[in-house]
């Protein structure tokens, strides 16, 4: 690999300020922020722990949700700092700020092994600007740069890639090399057929992808808000469900391109429709989707119906690699999570090589307790997608050449 990992590093008693992805899962419970699946934090152990071994000073930077650029209590980090409390043993000291007087003052009190988790980069509308001036606000706060956060290595940010013009040393993390590792090396040639499963919320994230993946593909089978793009660029009915009015265009282009190709390009043949996005919602699933008969005025597609599934579950028995991305229903919500579950125990039943990548979907498959039943578990959405098209990924492309 052509950038330095953390091993080239000498960290005893400096300040590591580490970029992590702390974007998990959450729901309310009592008033309470509860962290729903905690991968992530799990994932960055490893560095975090050498770290402490090592005798350096932890900083970690993360984001959280997409607060646009300004504080929202809801996407403070500060439960995610007690949580890790809970999972390293030692004490996490929280700052209220992410730059500044108040972390300056926190870290000049640190001592070897100790750890501060900086509050959310997103607060800041430098950080989604990368934004010279708040890159170096940030790297000011330490003597050497990590980055560990995979999941958001496909964002050109401040934390993620600015702050390596303002820091002497960027070194990749160890969740970082054994994602890359994994990623590059593993589905530069997958073994045929390959089957892709999209899903998900974030469309525009994704749905580029998808024209690099027809060069590797067999077959691309759709679910998610994914399938409501694609059935809406074809004149099907799709009700209130939600949509990406701007990329119906591409749409069209993926279909024709997937036809040229010889890539079986499946769409969702009907659905789970409801009439709101609740618990408790009345739902039930659609006839046969046509380009005259889909999802009823007002209503919304919510999962992926039976019909759909048995005829996924048929592709993905005669895969040999299988990347999965994107749950295929709002699974947050027990009565629209069938499909994602009957994907995910798809999956698990196969002898394929099953690669999951995604927050959300690795969150689906470990509520349905299979995730050891799978090959590899990636913690990024977008940005093992982007891995995998071959793209550069900013957050890694800023490191520090070898
Ligand atoms: P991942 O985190 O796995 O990369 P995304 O973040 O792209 O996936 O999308 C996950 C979200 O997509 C979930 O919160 C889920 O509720 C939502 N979702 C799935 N299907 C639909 C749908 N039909 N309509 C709206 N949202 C959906
Ligand atoms: C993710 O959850 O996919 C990453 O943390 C990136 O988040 P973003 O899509 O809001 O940049
Ligand atoms: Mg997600």
């Amino acid at each position: 690999m052509s950038k330095i990992t953390l091993r080239d590093l000498k960290v005893k008693g400096q300040r590591v300020l580490v970029r992590v992805d702390f974007n998990v899962p959450t729901e309310e419970r009592d008033g309470q922020i509860a962290i729903t699946d905690d991968t992530r934090i799990r994932e960055s152990l490893p560095t975090i722990n050498y770290l402490r071994e090592q005798g350096a000073k932890v900083i970690l930077m993360a984001h959280f949700g997409r607060p646009k650029g300004k504080p929202v209590e809801k996407y403070s980090l500060r439960p995610v700092a007690d949580y890790l409390h809970t999972l390293i043993d030692h004490p996490v000291a929280f700052s209220t700020d992410t730059v500044g007087k108040i972390p300056e003052e926190i870290i000049s009190h640190m001592n070897e092994g100790d750890v501060t988790l900086l509050e959310n980069v997103r607060f800041h509308p430098g950080e989604e600007a990368n934004d010279p001036a708040f890159s170096e606000a940030l790297a000011k706060l330490g003597d050497l740069y990590v980055n560990d956060a995979f999941g958001a290595a496909h964002r050109a940010h401040a934390s993620t890639a600015g702050i390596t013009k303002f820091v002497q040393q960027s070194a990749m993390g160890f969740l970082m090399e054994k994602e890359i590792k994994y990623l590059s090396g593993e589905l530069a040639k997958p073994d045929k057929p390959f089957v892709v499963i999209l899903g998900g919320s974030k469309v525009s994230d994704k749905i580029g992808v998808i024209k690099a993946l027809m060069e590797k593909a067999d077959a691309i089978l759709i679910g998610g808000a994914m399938a409501n793009t694609f059935w809406k660029a074809q004149g099907v009915p799709i009700g209130a469900s939600r949509v990406e009015a701007d990329k119906l265009d591409l749409a069209r282009e993926i279909v024709e391109l997937a036809k040229e190709k010889g890539v079986r390009f499946l769409l969702p043949v009907d659905a789970v429709e409801a009439d709101k996005i609740e618990a408790g919602a009345t739902a039930r699933n659609t006839s046969r989707v046509t380009e005259t008969h889909g999802i009823r005025e007002g209503w919304q597609a919510v999962d992926i119906g039976h019909a759909t599934v048995s005829l996924y579950q048929d592709e993905i028995a005669g895969a040999k690699t299988i990347l999965w991305n994107g749950p295929v229903g709002i699974f947050e919500i027990p009565a629209f999570a069938e499909g994602t579950i009957a994907i995910a125990e798809a999956l698990a039943r196969s002898d394929a090589t099953t690669i999951i990548g995604g927050g959300d979907s690795v969150t689906a498959v470990k509520q349905a307790v299979l995730a050891d039943k799978m090959t590899f578990i990636s913690t990024g959405g977008g940005a093992s997608l982007e891995l995998i098209e071959g793209k550069e990924l900013p957050g890694i492309a800023a490191l520090s050449d070898r």
